[in-house]
């Protein structure tokens, strides 16, 4: 009977729904008159709204049964106040009970002063560069190291001999000995030491890994994970900006992927064997520039109006990304400083006249123990910028596009849906809230002195680093490599 007058309801909706099509179209009608017009009753709103609800379930971030208040906050000093030192100054800022900025080295005048204005940094704990802050006795709980790839070793090796606990940006450092150094020392010191795999805080991720590690699909086959950068984030980061040269910075392997690598490692929850990577630089090189493109867009670019990496485009009309251009907030100076930057930096220049070399596609197999595979596509030319997993299993598959996730078991056929939405008070901080949900974590890790409420420790890390130090190896020199620590 209940079922008839669903049927019922629902045919009487669709026919009704399909006369005012039309009408529809042509008046900007919000939800409720739309329902009006199709009349529906609140009572049948109601039931489509549940059927929607117990089709796709939302990921929330599930209660930490480990959190304690703290009675004061933590104290951090950060090294480097670039991009990614600002990312954990804004946490400082939204959670003061949890941390407070007591330190800051940076050697660009403009990012030392803005830092040490927004958190009330007194002058003695204002340094110009990393080195200084260790010449004086300990002021600090934790140390965040967020300097340029190439300037983490020497920080975190000085931190963890002081005592400093630390939170360090990935990756760990572009150096296998380098990461192997770190890992040896923080075994023997009593620090917590976080790395900044961020993905492995977020609701979306968290989910994937309950659901891999439940059991409920049977035996884990094989892992299809692609990470797509989006062009204009790629001509931004690795082929203007500051990862454009491998060799002086990281592989993109690791300099983009390692937080992929990582989410392989701990969705397989098995090591890695073996690697078989390739991948080349093919489209921003010299040849591909265009008849009639400058040196610089400014130049007077004949295409610059097509070109979708037109740097008057992305910095000057869109202002996207123009934090790395250190340009003042006022709008009435900053259009004017954003030109001047294009004519005098990197982020100016045309994307096939770099000096760059990291690979724009890249593709490698992981084998892991227990013959389960992975694959793994890094593509710089997508519309969209974020990942897609699959993992498949002997029961049953899982598909996953970041927000999204739909299980599918093979037994019963059924479809089950999750979807995720940042945490509420994280919403805002980047990467699906995990770079915020990385700092809670840390600071209770530190203040409760438990290492065991992180997962992205130092092991897991350097284990994921290692995979992609291999991968590169293997792509450079077309053999399969072992993935082995040493
Ligand atoms: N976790 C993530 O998702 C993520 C995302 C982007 C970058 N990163 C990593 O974070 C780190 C920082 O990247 P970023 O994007 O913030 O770069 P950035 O260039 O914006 O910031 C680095 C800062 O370090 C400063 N610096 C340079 N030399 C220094 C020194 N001797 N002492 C102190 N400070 C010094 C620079 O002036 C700069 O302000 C890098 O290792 C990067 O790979 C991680």
């Amino acid at each position: 009977m209940l079922l008839k007058l669903e049927t019922l309801l629902h045919d009487s909706i669709l026919a009704k729904y399909y006369q005012h099509k039309i009408t529809l179209m042509n008046t900007n009608l919000n939800r409720r008159n739309l329902l009006k017009a199709l009349g529906i009753t609140a009572a049948a709103a109601t039931f489509t709204q549940n059927a929607e609800a117990n089709t796709v379930q939302e990921i929330s971030f599930p209660e930490n049964p480990d959190y304690i208040p703290l009675a004061q906050p933590i104290t951090a000093i950060v090294l480097g106040a670039g991009n990614r030192g600002n990312v954990y100054g804004r946490y400082a800022v939204a959670f003061p009970s949890d941390v407070k900025m007591v330190g800051v080295a940076e050697p660009i005048p403009f990012r030392n002063e803005r830092f040490a204005q927004t958190h009330g940094i007194a002058d003695k704990n204002r340094f110009k560069t990393w080195e200084d802050v260790f010449t004086v006795p300990k002021f600090a709980d934790a140390i965040i190291i967020s300097t340029p790839d190439y300037l983490h070793y020497g920080p975190a090796m000085k931190a963890l001999a002081m005592g400093y606990n630390i939170l360090i940006e990935k990756p760990i450092s572009p150096s296998l000995q380098e990461c192997l150094e770190i890992l040896a020392a923080a075994k023997k010191s009593k620090s917590i030491i976080a790395v900044c795999h961020v993905l492995r805080y977020t609701a979306y991720f968290r989910k994937l890994k309950e659901i891999c590690d439940s059991g409920t699909l049977g035996t884990m086959m094989s892992i299809n994970h692609l990470e797509g950068i989006e062009l204009v984030h790629m001509a931004h980061s690795y082929v203007r900006g500051n990862w454009h040269e491998s060799e002086k910075t990281n592989p993109i392997i690791l300099a983009k992927s390692c937080h992929d690598l990582d989410i392989m490692r701990w969705i397989a929850n098995k090591p890695a064997k073996t690697v078989s990577a390739y991948g080349n630089l093919k489209w921003f090189k010299a040849e591909n520039a265009p008849v009639g493109s400058t040196e610089r867009c400014v130049e007077g670019c004949r295409i610059e109006r097509e070109c979708p990496f037109s740097a008057i485009k992305v910095y000057y009309e869109q202002k996207k990304r123009i934090h790395v251009l250190d340009v003042p907030e006022d709008p009435a100076l900053q259009g004017p400083a954003i030109l001047e930057k294009l004519k005098t930096s990197n982020y100016g220049r045309c994307v096939y006249r770099m000096n760059n070399d990291q690979p724009d596609h890249y593709t490698s197999i992981f084998q892991f123990e227990e013959g389960i595979l992975a694959t793994f596509g890094l593509e710089a030319f997508t519309s969209w910028e974020h990942r897609k997993t699959r993992v498949m299993f002997s029961m049953g598959e899982i598909e996953g596009d970041n927000v999204l996730i739909t299980v599918t078991d093979f037994r019963t056929k059924e479809v089950t849906k999750w979807k995720a939405s940042e945490q509420k008070e994280f919403n805002n901080s980047g990467h699906g809230g995990g770079d915020f949900g990385l700092m809670q974590n840390f600071v209770q890790a530190v203040s409760q002195n438990n290492p065991a409420l992180l997962t992205s420790t130092i092991d897991a890390s350097i284990e994921s680093h290692v995979m992609g130090f291999m991968a590169e190896v293997s792509r450079k020199n077309g053999k399969s490599m072992d993935v082995k620590l040493r």
